[in-house]
């Protein structure tokens, strides 16, 4: 297995990589909840990944996408996702402490009250960044609003290119093959704390929006010969399509590796029981997920991912698809900034139990 790590080691390493992140997040064993369910489960935190207090799953993917705009000599960074998005708000903690430009085209999936701006919507404010809230036109998709963010961030590039700016798109979520090298590394990094503890886990369960983070832990996983099941929660629609997507994600990050095409869709497991109404809105398993692991464990997770993807974890417990004694990871992808979120986003989290 060393010789393993130590070639992926050497490949990421190659990668252009800005330093952002607090490496290797702990891995440690929740041992109330652990009794209380009958499995025992262990937490990767990835919500302390840094670079500031508000860390999460994208720094990973910013490590090298920020790296490829250093090295391409850009001052500017455009990048996308909803008004509290998680990543756009950890893009521009990234940005200020490279010293590049954050320009954030935001989504109104909730319309942020200009009198009282919360959560990561704030942080961004407070770090300065410039913002543009986009809001949907009678009509739109969700889909298609999105795609006019890109259409408007594109042009507004174009503007910046033409007084000289060299400008460096992320995509939503930090979805793309680089960013997603990232989360290759972030397998590796787990997989060898693994070995370090003796422990060989039967399931990790993360949450998987655009599929990012979801597609490099399954390439890792996949390049390093991992045993367990990744199970993905979804936090949102998704299509039948979403699985081949992820694979091709995966693949074309192996590449930039060096590595060939390993994956195809039925690698993926993502199960879409959990995110219900939707994207952003709560829902009553969730906020009892909420509740359990603070009340348990002092851990705290989020109302639009780790909620629902920690909900689905303990749904699988309840009904025997993770057998009793199992060892599951859970990995924690960040988020909490949305416990102080619009009460809409929020759910009610303050109830007895
Ligand atoms: C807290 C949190 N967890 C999980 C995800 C999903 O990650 P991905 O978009 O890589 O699927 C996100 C994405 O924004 C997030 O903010």
């Amino acid at each position: 297995m060393n010789e393993r790590f130590d070639a992926l080691r050497a490949a990421l390493a190659a990668r252009p990589r800005a330093k952002l992140g607090f490496f290797p997040t702990p891995l440690y064993r929740l041992d109330r909840l652990s009794r209380e369910l009958g499995v025992e489960l262990y937490v990767k935190r990835d919500d302390f990944s840094g670079m500031s207090l508000f860390g999460g799953n994208k720094i990973r993917k910013l490590e090298f996408l920020l790296g490829d705009a250093v090295a391409k000599g850009c001052d500017t960074v455009f990048t996308y996702g909803a008004t509290q998005s998680n990543h756009a708000m950890q893009t521009v903690t990234a940005c200020r402490r490279l010293g590049l430009t954050p320009i954030l085209y935001l989504n109104a999936y909730v319309q942020p009250d200009e009198q009282d701006i919360r959560s990561n919507m704030l942080l961004d404010r407070i770090m300065g960044a410039e913002l543009h809230v986009v809001e949907s036109l009678p009509g739109e998709t969700e889909a298609q609003t999105e795609a006019r963010c890109r259409e408007l961030g594109r042009v507004h590039a174009v503007a910046l290119q033409g007084q000289g700016h060299r400008c460096y798109d992320v995509p939503m979520g930090g979805a793309s093959p680089v960013g997603s090298t990232g989360f290759i590394g972030g397998y590796l990094e787990f997989a060898q704390q693994c070995e370090e503890l003796g422990l060989k886990p039967d399931y990790v369960y993360t949450a998987t929006g655009t599929g990012g983070t979801l597609a490099g832990l399954v390439a890792g996983h996949r390049l390093l010969g991992g045993q367990e099941d990744i199970v993905a929660i979804a936090v949102s629609p998704k299509d039948t399509g979403y699985e081949a997507r992820c694979a091709e994600l995966g693949n074309q990050a192996l590449a930039l590796l060096g590595e060939g095409g390993r994956l195809s869709a039925a690698d993926f497991t993502v199960d879409r029981d959990y995110y219900a109404p939707g994207y952003e809105q709560p829902n009553e398993a969730a906020t009892k997920a909420i509740r359990l692991l603070a009340r348990t464990e002092g851990l705290l997770v989020d109302p639009v991912y780790t909620g629902k993807a920690f909900a689905g974890l303990l749904d699988h417990v309840r009904t025997g698809k993770i057998p009793q004694g199992s060892k599951v990871v859970f990995w924690h992808t960040g988020g909490a900034t949305a416990l102080f979120a619009e009460k809409e986003i929020l759910g009610e989290l303050t109830q007895a139990d």
